[in-house]
């Protein structure tokens, strides 16, 4: 079968690395990819908004599965048009993405179906958010409504703060239009842990509990990013508190979904905040989590290929279980100096090429390459996944392959997986 990824971050290296090891595989293409993805994987270059030149190539090459990575063609409705030209897609449809598009649409409709959420507020005047402000406690939570790249969430300690957020999204537009309306909403406190699920519209199946570090810099400081590493799996959850994630939050969302007329169909990514209360939803993505993926998939024994058949065809209730690798993987992501703010490309990569250690593998988010040569060529540049025995032993491998990888300006947290050891706080 002939598989098309489309995206070009660490998320589809690892999409691809994995569809690659399915012996149902034999051609696999990635729509735009990178320098990475290009040595395991024919790249094409069209952009992941011309809908109708993917559908057309798709067609051309006799495509059997289209997967798609990214929240802006799923928030754009490549999944309906695709469909509606008979391709078989794994991914939701633009009405299932608003989970992820819309945190106003997401919240509300967490109210509505009673998935234990954050209490908020909403606001589509600065003015008027800026006036709550004064009354509520802080630390609080303000989030920019629309798409931004996992930077639209701000805790904030202060009026003054607040005041100076709601300014830059709602006023100044940092955000642009995703900043038109925003969400203020009560801190919580607890463990957070990424919950990914396979969704067909009627049966889920959730993979591996990973934990991200959304923080830039070590011990959970300094803005949010996209994030800067991820491990899998925790040992946060008891039994009663997977029931609760199965049965309060993925159920009841896809059975929310169904009975607005949305059959959710593709990965449903739950990032959750264990508080003594029970598990609550900080966000809905309708997409693989980066770098969460990068850490999940490698121990996935599973045929992914398979699997994502499964859910496009509707036949989940009859895969049955998935089987996973024993032991635990690791993510470290290298990133370029300044990330998320400004940063320069075009560092010259060195070590990256050889022969890495078993069970240690680069996934590319950022590279470019010019003859035999790598460079970076963006804010998040390399995924550096160790798998091993153990969380203790998968971390080391990240590490040891990290540090043979050297570019100018090169920035990487030194402390993945230092909340792994503590207890839940109950
Ligand atoms: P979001 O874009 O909504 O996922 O938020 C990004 C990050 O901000 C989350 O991963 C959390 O670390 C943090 N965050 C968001 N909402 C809350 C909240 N209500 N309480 C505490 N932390 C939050
Ligand atoms: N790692 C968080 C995300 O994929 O949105």
């Amino acid at each position: 079968m002939k598989v098309l990824v489309i995206g070009s971050g660490g998320r589809e290296h690892v999409l691809v690395w994995k569809l690659k090891q399915s012996r149902k595989v034999d051609k696999l293409f990635c729509l735009p990819g990178n320098a990475g993805i290009a040595q395991i994987a024919k790249c094409v270059s069209i952009k992941p908004d011309n809908f109708k030149a993917i559908g057309d190539f798709a067609h051309r090459n006799k495509i059997g599965l289209v997967v798609v990575g990214p929240e802006d063609p799923l928030a754009g409705g490549i999944v309906d048009d695709l469909r509606r030209r008979r391709l078989k897609v794994f991914g939701p449809s633009r009405k299932a993405a608003r989970l992820e598009a819309s945190k106003v649409f997401a919240k509300e409709f967490m109210r509505k179906y009673h998935v234990p959420t954050a209490p908020f507020k909403v606001f589509d005047n600065p003015a008027e958010a800026i006036g709550f402000c004064k009354a509520v406690e802080f630390p609080a939570v303000i989030k920019a409504d629309g798409l931004a790249a996992g930077k639209g969430a701000v805790i904030v300690k202060s009026h003054k703060q607040a005041e100076s957020v709601i300014t830059d999204m709602m006023i100044k537009k940092s955000f642009g239009q995703a900043g038109a309306k925003i969400i203020i909403e009560s801190l919580l406190q607890g463990q957070e842990v990424s919950i990914m699920a396979l969704a067909d519209g009627k049966t889920i199946i959730p993979l591996l509990p990973s934990q991200d570090h959304k923080r830039a810099y070590d011990g959970d400081r300094g803005p949010n990013t996209g994030g800067m590493g991820a491990y899998c799996p925790t040992n946060f959850t008891t039994e009663e508190v997977n029931e609760q994630i199965r049965d309060h939050i993925l159920t009841r969302t896809i059975n929310g979904l169904n009975e607005e007329g949305i059959s959710y169909k593709g990965v449903l990514y739950a990032g959750l905040m264990l508080t003594p209360q029970g598990p609550k939803v900080l966000e809905f993505n309708c997409r693989f989590g980066d770098p969460e993926t990068q850490a999940v998939l490698p121990l996935l024994k599973s045929d992914l290929y398979e699997v994502m058949m499964a859910v496009v065809n509707q036949k989940l209730a009859s895969f049955g279980q998935l089987s996973w690798h024993p032991g635990a993987a690791s993510c470290v992501i290298m990133a370029s100096r300044g990330y998320p703010g400004k940063y320069a490309t075009g560092a010259q990569i060195a070590g990256l090429t050889g022969k890495h250690e078993n069970g240690s593998y680069v996934f590319h988010a950022g590279t470019s390459r010019r003859e035999n040569r790598w460079y970076t060529a963006g804010g998040r540049v390399l995924g550096v996944m160790g798998m091993d025995k153990d969380l203790r032993s998968a971390l080391n491998l990240a590490y040891r392959t990290v540090h043979k990888i050297k570019f100018e300006g090169a920035q990487y947290r030194k402390d993945i997986g230092f909340k792994a050891s503590k207890p839940i706080e109950a």
